[in-house]
């Protein structure tokens, strides 16, 4: 049996064929992949393309990722934050052009208490019922995923970044742990969100090994959502001079985790965007079924600036809306106005 078959039916993977599935240049093989991973997607979720409405709140951030162009240390990063007001604008603009989840995300931002995200969440629940809010605001205490929950909030995006702690450790501060961002999704998943994680593909340091054990950790944690995108580097971090990730390994991966988690709600990210200028329709193409366009206001766009080129900093979130219709049409999907659940969270 040929291993796209293996793993559409869930058997045991051995390392060696995971490494053979991800790394493999046999364009048969890797057509018959990413056609299997649309046709589960399909048997899912048909032709629909759901929208995210990112709303970047605040670029101040804690911590100190050694890829991030927002990491505390890079002085030359200009620093904002939203008011209240202004995020409530964002979400009003961004449902008039079709949007039904709304996607608070930010640095690890300490002006931003459960005090002051509690009455946010309820108003933007109470002024857009028929929405979903995702959060992604990085590591916080059990407890306080739990308010921030009863006060509306659905889904909480938190990526992984790698599975490997050795690998982790060497992408970020040593006050950072691994142990405790792990910890954070099992919180997350055990108090009710539609939770997702996800990996940065062709981050320094990155071997296959790392990419067998991130798909492991997925089959084990059963994530509602996963985000994945190449690395990109950026100017004013310590991994400035380092290679993009492959978006060909990007892709495959896409097609892997929809065939390992065939309900998974799977963006086409920025990230993947970025390194190629076709890069999501391809992630489309690959089994993803999500896309995120940008709602944050112009002026801060260019300011959220997490790796260098980052594509949409200069367009009006209509802009963006019109354009990833276009381009899903194009690849024979289709953009709906919905809040888009995982289809075990989906309400009847
Ligand atoms: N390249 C690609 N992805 C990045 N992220 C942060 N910095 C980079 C980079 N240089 C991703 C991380 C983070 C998400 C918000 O963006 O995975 O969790
Ligand atoms: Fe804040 Fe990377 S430094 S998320």
């Amino acid at each position: 049996m040929n291993l796209t078959d293996k793993l559409e039916l869930n058997k045991y993977l051995e390392d060696g064929e995971f490494e053979e599935l991800i790394l493999s240049e046999d364009a048969e093989q890797n057509e018959y992949l990413a056609a299997r991973a649309r046709a589960v997607r399909e048997s899912v979720y048909g032709k629909e393309v759901y929208l995210r409405g990112l709303i970047e709140f605040t670029n101040y951030c804690k911590n100190d990722c050694l890829y991030c162009g927002i990491r505390r240390s890079n002085k030359n990063a200009q620093r904002y934050r939203l008011s209240e007001e202004e995020i409530l604008d964002c979400c009003e603009s961004g449902y008039e052009l079709g949007f039904r989840t709304f996607v608070l995300q930010g640095g690890e931002d300490a002006y931003f208490t459960d005090e002051k995200l509690v009455p946010l969440i309820k108003e933007i629940k109470r002024r857009h019922p028929d929405c979903a809010l995702t959060l992604s605001i990085g590591e916080r205490e059990k407890e306080s995923y739990q308010r921030l929950y009863d006060a509306g909030a659905d889904r909480y995006l938190l990526r992984h970044e790698t599975a490997d702690k050795k690998h982790y450790e060497s992408l970020h501060p040593s006050e950072m742990s691994f142990e405790h961002r792990i910890k954070c999704l099992y919180d997350l998943k055990e108090i009710g969100y539609q939770v997702g994680c996800g990996m940065i593909i062709g981050s320094p340091g990155q071997e296959v090994g790392h990419l067998i054990k991130d798909l492991r950790f997925l089959r084990e944690l059963q994530p509602e959502m996963v985000g994945i995108g190449p690395f990109i580097p950026h100017h004013d971090t310590p991994f400035s001079d380092r290679e993009t990730g492959s978006v060909d390994i990007t892709l495959r991966l896409l097609s892997i985790i929809r065939l390992m988690l065939p309900k998974v709600l799977l963006p086409a990210t920025t990230a993947l965007g970025t390194a190629d200028g076709l890069g999501r329709e391809k992630g489309i193409l690959a089994g993803a079924n999500v896309v995120m366009p940008n709602l944050s206001p112009t002026d801060v766009r260019d300011k959220y600036l997490l790796y260098d080129n980052k594509i949409c900093t200069g367009d009006e979130a209509a802009e963006c809306i019109r354009c990833m219709t276009l381009r899903v049409q194009k690849v024979g999907y289709e953009v709906v106005q919905s809040r888009g659940d995982h289809s075990n969270f989906v309400k009847n």
